[in-house]
């Protein structure tokens, strides 16, 4: 069989990331996380796509020097083309194609949400098909069958506020900065899930979509009346307040996982994301596994926030099965899985 070497782009949102694939192994995969956004308290859009023009080439000279790879050995570049900030994805995309187009390479658009699943295809052992798996990002909460490799179904999404989106809000109220959710995992840590009963939302009727906007509120709330707010909180209150918080999330997302896994009769279960860093949520959701006779995979932390290892994954993938972008194929911000 012929060689295949991709290279992944990844410029979604606010990580410049390449990412150098060899015949399944990877290579190099190098993460340039823009820092200027930490002053606003959220990613800022114009600035993103400013530092991603600033950062692309270095970065691919990076990735390529690391892997010891040349760019005439490329097979193909693979490029997340959405979702993500219209900005950003435009100088991943017209980075790619350009890049495709002088070296005489096929060129492959990738779903940015496709390639959080493939995050658990990176190392062994992976996933057997079909298996289900819970995508909790800054963006997105979804429960996504996959049947077979590609064939994907959507069987529950969040109504409101993403998991992650949750966790930045909650940490904002909190006063812990950008990005929260880490902050409320450390903090978290030294604090009791049981300390203050925020709601759990399992059931919206009885399907597997998620709400997370009344455990935000509850928050909200709870810091008002207790006059919390703008003030500098006891460190044992705020362990205790971000574990109560994130067992919450967390109990919801295990609890639909395992039960949309029964309904489904699958036996593998996977998550990816953002927020599968999270380690309450990597213990409870593998607990809950073990318990139900299920194989739970899990990214290492450098797959979980977005990286262009899991992009390169992908467009090896479907390198091997010809599976080629036209160059017209554009950047599309809200790109449906
Ligand atoms: N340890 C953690 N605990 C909880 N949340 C976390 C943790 N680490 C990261 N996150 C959250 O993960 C999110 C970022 O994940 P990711 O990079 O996958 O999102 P995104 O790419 O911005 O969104 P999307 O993939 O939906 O387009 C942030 O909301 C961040 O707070
Ligand atoms: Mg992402």
């Amino acid at each position: 069989m012929q060689s295949i070497t991709i290279l992944g782009l990844e410029t979604s949102c606010d990580e410049t990331s390449v990412a150098v694939i060899r015949d399944g192994k990877l290579l190099s995969n190098i993460i340039s996380s823009q820092i200027v956004h930490e002053q606003y308290g959220g990613v800022v859009p114009e600035l993103a796509s400013r530092a991603h023009q600033k950062l692309i080439v270095p970065v691919v000279n990076e990735a390529l020097a690391k892997a010891e790879v040349k760019k005439e050995e490329l097979t193909a570049i693979a490029v997340a083309a959405g979702p993500g900030l219209m900005g950003s994805l435009l100088v991943g995309v017209n980075f790619g194609k350009a890049f495709a187009y002088g070296l005489g390479i096929p060129f492959i658009a990738v779903n940015h949400m496709e390639a959080h699943i493939y995050s658990n295809f990176i190392d062994e052992p992976t996933p057997r098909f079909p298996f289900l798996n819970l995508t909790v990002s800054g963006g997105h909460t979804q429960l996504v069958l996959l049947k077979d490799e590609f064939q994907y179904e959507i069987v529950g999404e969040t109504k409101d506020d993403a998991a992650g989106e949750a966790f930045d809000k909650v940490a904002k109220m909190l006063r812990l900065g950008y990005p929260g959710g880490p902050q409320i995992d450390k903090f978290a840590k030294q604090g009791s899930t049981n300390a203050i009963k925020f709601p759990r939302p399992y059931a919206i009727g009885n399907d597997f979509n998620f709400s997370f906007s009344g455990i935000k509120t509850a928050v909200l709330y709870y810091l008002r009346d207790n006059k919390l707010r703008d003030t500098v909180i006891q460190e044992q209150l705020l362990a205790d307040i971000c574990a109560s918080f994130q067992s919450s999330v967390v109990d919801v997302l295990v609890q639909k996982t395992i039960r949309a896994a029964k309904h489904f009769g699958v036996k593998d279960i996977a998550i990816a994301g953002g927020v599968s860093a999270n380690s309450y949520l990597r213990n409870e959701m593998r607990k809950a596994a073990d318990q139900s006779g299920l194989q739970l995979f899990i990214p290492k932390f450098e797959y979980c926030t977005d990286n262009g290892a899991m992009i390169a994954e992908v467009g090896y993938r479907k390198c091997q099965r010809s599976m080629f972008s036209p160059l017209n194929v554009t950047a599309i911000a809200n790109l449906e899985l």
